[in-house]
């Protein structure tokens, strides 16, 4: 797999089913996307965010500051804020796009059992000269062939650590789509030199 998008974290391991028992505990606190995001379309994308979780934050459970511990990001520490976990639904396609604000994100497939679809690369030419920007991010119309480079099937043994500063997009297939996802900040190139290097992971933890 291309280096400069995807890197699979093969120093860590992680517990799906543990992730998927507390989505069941938690999903009932989702708010539709839209609700969020002027131009999201309704129904089709939520997110549980830290001020859903009953008074509680992402870092009070457990099974998720395990795993944020397992990492040592320098721009800017994992906290509440930058922890959520995204509900696709059947049929949603995530328009091919890059991300506002976030450099990387570390992915960890819940739902379905087997991670779903893959997330979908792009040449960030689809952007165009003049891309439609969003209030999250610059976004081209939809799928389109000619740019498309190829899919990436997430693994659901390992985190995936990626890079959203080039443009991706997902077309959903007929299942509900569940992430946890950790943002970073800093540059994906960055991240794999340290991920090399080791000093990506907590080793103590
Ligand atoms: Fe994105």
């Amino acid at each position: 797999m291309t280096i400069d998008r995807f890197v699979e974290l093969t120093d860590v391991t992680y517990d799906m089913s543990a992730l998927q028992n507390f989505y069941e505990s938690v999903k009932h606190l989702a708010v539709d996307y839209s609700e969020i995001r002027e131009k999201a379309t309704g129904g089709l994308f939520s997110s549980i965010r830290v001020e859903d979780l009953d008074g509680k934050g992402y870092l009070d459970y457990p099974v998720i500051s395990d795993l944020v511990n397992l990492f040592n990001p320098t721009a800017k520490a994992i906290r509440d804020g930058n922890i959520a976990i995204t509900v696709y639904s059947p049929g949603f396609e995530f328009n091919p796009h890059i991300d506002f604000s976030r450099k990387s994100v570390i992915m960890f497939p819940i739902l379905p059992h087997d991670g779903g679809v893959g997330v979908d690369y792009y040449d960030n030419a689809i952007l165009g000269d003049q891309p439609i920007v969003s209030d999250y991010a610059s976004m081209a119309p939809g799928h389109d062939d000619e740019f498309y480079l190829g899919t990436y099937n997430y693994s659901t043994r390992h985190p995936t650590l990626m890079n959203v500063s080039k443009v991706h997009g997902v077309r959903n297939d007929e299942q509900t789509r569940v992430y946890l996802q950790f943002s970073l900040y800093d540059e994906f190139s960055d991240c794999v030199d340290r991920v090399k290097s080791g000093e990506f992971f907590n080793k103590d933890k």
